[in-house]
């Protein structure tokens, strides 16, 4: 073969794998031969056909299962405790901490009660944002507890509401603790293990209630912790609250995991009260799937990742999904190409080399930019990633790097919505919740997903509405505590 046909031969492989995969931009354009092989390298390592889709959704719905039998399962598949989804007409003012990924907010929520479904305007919130440190997520749990209880004091002093004063009534809040709890009570769990890069000791094993309250006590706040609920659980609520064919919330953002609505007969494992909704909300804790590595096609680099992270062996799927590693997936990528000369004429940087230094919202520019030069990928590399000269042709391959690691991210999130959905028979209606950064921001994200439901569930995918639900989880946990507290 010529090196002319080579060339073209490289392309045309690498294209047909592009269409193979439904991917939404078109950007091959021609490669050098190198580049060609490069990129059909990596293309068949991160392309999720739709075979494999079907794999997955199959191997999710039987681990399903099996974590709705019996406890510690890859999917822990864990009972909230909230039986009831809110009708509408719930009233009063309530607090709600939420501490997700990377930031940690607290709200008052005051919930109106206008009433019936489509009333969207029926919650009033107050909040505030404070940025968790890294010292906090890996220093002592009683200071990470600490800081929150200090956090709610001066948001309180701000907004003129009375927590102190025993002539005022107990504030009751929510408390948004995303992270995987076994619970025994609405308002009582116990930590199973930390993730997202958290491991403030003391708190594994032990009950977050109790740790916030004795941290409330410590400060003298007069505020009773009411509620213990993920961000999913939060976030089907929320949305529940407005639209009652929510079954599913998902997280799409530095982690990820769904929570839906399942009857309580097909929870074997629950040896609770059967509820008169005869109903319960599910935490899967998703972000767990397939640790064992039977069937998500994980690359090279997703092994680097993991035994790199702060969990080795843990939240395989999340590690592949979600907002806080989809950029040092990216990273493992680009300096792997530059190391082998393939990138950047095989100059690297230190940027580079530092893990976790390349961010997802850095993967969501360089697959914004459409200009014909790649202008603002070459602002990214030359400038944030330090790399010194990038040619027009590495620009495209490390823009084609993102849509090949951002489009895996999506069609493996649809997946597991699919295999959700199928599992509550809701294939002919179902309203999806989804929060998170990641579905938020992230470029052609849900349309990515829209893509791969469709190639798992076929025109049933059009009745599965995937919404987004911003800063669903806090008014969730108000409208959990105002539930608990009736
Ligand atoms: C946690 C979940 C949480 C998700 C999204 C995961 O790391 O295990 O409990 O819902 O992140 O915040």
């Amino acid at each position: 073969m010529s090196a002319a046909e080579a060339f073209y031969a490289a392309h045309a492989a690498a294209a047909a794998d592009a269409r193979d995969d439904a991917h939404d931009d078109d950007d091959d354009g021609l490669w050098t031969p190198g580049a060609a092989r490069a990129l059909a390298r990596l293309e068949s390592a991160f392309r999720v056909p739709k075979q494999k889709l079907h794999e997955i959704v199959k191997h999710f719905a039987k681990e399903m299962d099996r974590g709705l039998a019996a406890p510690n399962q890859t999917l822990k598949m864990i009972p909230s405790f909230v039986v009831n989804l809110p009708k509408g007409s719930e009233t009063g003012t309530y607090l709600a901490l939420d501490l997700g990924g990377s930031n940690f907010r607290v709200c008052e929520v005051t919930l109106e009660g206008a009433g019936s479904s489509g009333a969207v305007s029926n919650v009033r919130m107050r909040q505030r944002k404070y940025v968790v440190s890294d010292d906090l997520k890996t220093g002592r749990g009683t200071d990470l507890f600490d800081f929150f209880a200090d956090c709610v004091r001066e948001f309180l002093v701000e907004n003129g509401i009375h927590a102190t004063d025993p002539a005022h009534n107990e504030l009751v809040l929510g408390f948004t603790f995303s992270f995987p709890c076994s619970q025994t009570a609405i308002n009582k769990g116990a930590l199973m293990h930390w993730t997202k890069g958290f491991t403030a000791s003391g708190v594994e094993g032990q009950d977050p209630v109790q740790l916030l309250q004795d941290a409330f006590h410590r400060k003298q706040l007069r505020v009773r912790v009411a509620s213990l609920v993920n961000d999913t659980v939060g976030t089907l609520v929320a949305h529940a609250y407005q639209d009652p064919s929510t079954h599913l919330g998902i997280i799409l953002g530095t982690g990820t995991n769904a929570a839906y609505v399942e009857r309580i007969d097909r929870i074997p494992k629950w040896d609770g009260p059967i509820p008169a909704s005869g109903k319960m909300i599910v935490n899967t804790e998703w972000g767990a799937f397939d640790q064992e590595g039977v069937v998500l096609p994980l690359t090279s680099y997703d092994s680097v990742l993991d035994r790199q992270s702060a969990h080795p062996h843990l939240q395989t799927y999340e590690k592949m999904v979600s907002g806080l590693y989809l950029g040092e997936v990216m990273r493992l990528v680009l300096a792997d190409l530059a190391s082998t000369g393939e990138l950047f004429r095989g100059v690297s940087s230190t940027v580079l080399t530092t893990p976790y230094s390349i961010d997802t919202a850095l993967m969501s520019r360089i697959e914004r930019d459409h200009s014909a030069e790649l202008a603002d990928v070459r602002v990214v590399l030359e400038d944030l990633i330090s790399i010194p000269k990038t040619s027009a042709e590495d620009r495209r391959i490390v823009k084609r790097v993102a849509e090949l690691i951002g489009t895996r991210s999506a069609r493996l999130a649809a997946a597991g919505v699919a295999a959700i959905v199928s599992k509550i028979n809701r294939l002919d209606d179902c309203t999806v919740a989804i929060d998170g950064s990641l579905f938020e921001h992230y470029p052609h994200y849900a349309n990515r997903m829209r893509d791969a439901l469709r190639e798992i569930v076929g025109i049933a995918a059009d009745n599965i509405l995937l919404v987004q639900a911003r800063d669903g989880s806090g008014q969730g946990a108000a409208l959990i505590a105002a539930l608990a507290d009736a």
